[in-house]
């Protein structure tokens, strides 16, 4: 292994509070029981960043994402005191792109200006249907009427690139239904459009009590109406459920995940890979999940936190990279895992002799089969199927540099 080189930076910061828990909702969100110590909060945001700049010292941020949850919940001003003290840490890259999360009832739209002027360049409305039955069922706060009141608050404010998130293969739901959602969508324009398969996540009510669902023919037949109806429309797929319209504006901090790329994560149960050149490391951290703990001083902030061992790091890099359509220049594996092309051949020949992988001087990417079948795929580059060099340690850098 032999890291020369540092890939991208983003920022992610989870906000775990939501006014009420989806049925559906597998992310690390607590309903909102009295007032959400909010200032506390952005403080902590801040201590744990800086715990973490020694890290990253001289590189500066491509992106930042804030998730949840219901960032929206929080107030502008606190946003503002939030950017003004992570700038004061690290870099921000001139087009940097900005996204916030933001749930489309009424009290929440109002505060989208005031999100804009704070800096924030991108927001991504969750809406789920336009349909409100289907939002019922969803245990949505919002209704149909208000999604698209919030799509146009957004427009007015100042948002140029706007993301709708859609879910289907929903409880009962027709073919028909799905894409009348996805055309309500589109007639909007917004720049982007997240559609995603509802699926029943362990740890929710969905899971306990299970709606009836459409069964898989119906799901694979909505899945692919939809795609022709998308692409019609000018939207295209770049990712397994990313559609960006005229493929003009991807989300840049979802990029940076699929291509592998180094994001810091600050906040209740938020995620970072960090790689360090002068160690030799890929490591993975996890933050305290719940909101008590990651709040109490008493307490560290990291909950978890381990170096991708060598052998693992071949599937980490595919399963990012292969979500998306165009797959990876074939350069890319090594700039960001330190490891040669050539030391996984024997997998890479074996995926593209299954008929699931394409391999071009361009890129690499996995085969229409291979896309609908990716966990087969993926089977490919699993520590046991990979050469055994690759599980004996390192390999000396100079050999690295003369193969490369
Ligand atoms: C972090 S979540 C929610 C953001 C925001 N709080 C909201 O609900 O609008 C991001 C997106 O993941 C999708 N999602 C959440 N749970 C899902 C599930 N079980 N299956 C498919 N998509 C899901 C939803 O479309 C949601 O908008
Ligand atoms: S789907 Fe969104 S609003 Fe619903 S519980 Fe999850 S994070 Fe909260």
């Amino acid at each position: 292994m032999a890291i020369t080189q540092l890939p991208p930076l983003s920022l992610y910061i989870h906000v775990p509070w939501c006014v009420q828990k989806c049925p559906y909702c597998d992310f690390n969100s607590h309903q909102v029981k009295q007032n959400i110590p909010e200032s506390e909060y952005i403080d902590r945001l801040l201590q744990d960043l800086e715990s973490e700049i020694p890290l990253v010292w001289g590189r500066q941020l491509i992106s930042i994402f804030i998730g949840g949850g219901t960032p929206s919940l929080f107030q502008p001003e606190s946003y503002e005191r939030l950017f003004s003290g992570i700038r004061a840490l690290l870099p921000f890259n001139a087009d940097i792109e900005i996204t916030m999360e933001a749930n489309p009832n009424s009290v929440e739209s109002e505060k989208f200006k005031g999100f804009y002027d704070a800096g924030i360049n991108r927001i991504s409305i969750g809406v789920q249907s336009f349909q409100n039955d289907f939002l019922k069922s969803l245990g949505r706060v919002h209704n149909s009427d208000e999604a698209k009141k919030a799509f146009a608050i957004a427009r007015n404010a100042g948002f140029n690139n706007i993301n709708l998130d859609l879910m289907y293969a929903l409880p009962n739901q027709s073919i028909e239904q799905a894409l009348e959602d996805l055309q309500t969508a589109i007639d909007l324009q917004p720049e982007h459009l997240s559609w995603y398969q509802l699926t029943l996540e362990p740890n929710t009510l969905f899971y306990q009590q299970p709606p009836l669902l459409p069964d898989d023919d119906h799901i694979a037949e909505m899945a692919s109406q939809g795609i022709q109806l998308l692409s019609k429309s000018g939207y295209q797929q770049y990712e397994i459920s990313a559609y960006s319209r005229n493929g003009l504006k991807p989300s840049q901090h979802n990029l940076n995940y699929w291509n592998f790329g180094d994001y810091l994560g600050i906040g209740a149960g938020a995620h970072q890979k960090i790689t360090r050149a002068d160690e030799q490391t890929i490591t993975r951290t996890s933050k305290r999940r719940h909101p008590k703990d990651y709040l109490n001083q008493q307490m560290d902030l990291i909950d978890n936190n381990k170096a991708i061992a060598m052998n693992e790091l071949p599937l980490e890099f595919m399963m990012n990279a292969l979500r998306l359509k165009e797959g990876f220049h074939p350069d890319l594996f090594f700039a960001h895992t330190g490891l040669l092309l050539g030391q996984i051949d024997p997998a890479l020949k074996h995926a593209e002799s299954l008929g699931l992988l394409e391999i071009s001087k361009e890129n690499i990417r996995a085969s229409e089969q291979g896309y609908q079948f990716l966990n087969e795929l993926l089977e490919c580059f699993m520590p046991e199927n990979l050469p055994k060099n690759l599980q004996v340690g390192d390999i000396k850098i100079k050999n690295l540099m003369e193969n490369n």
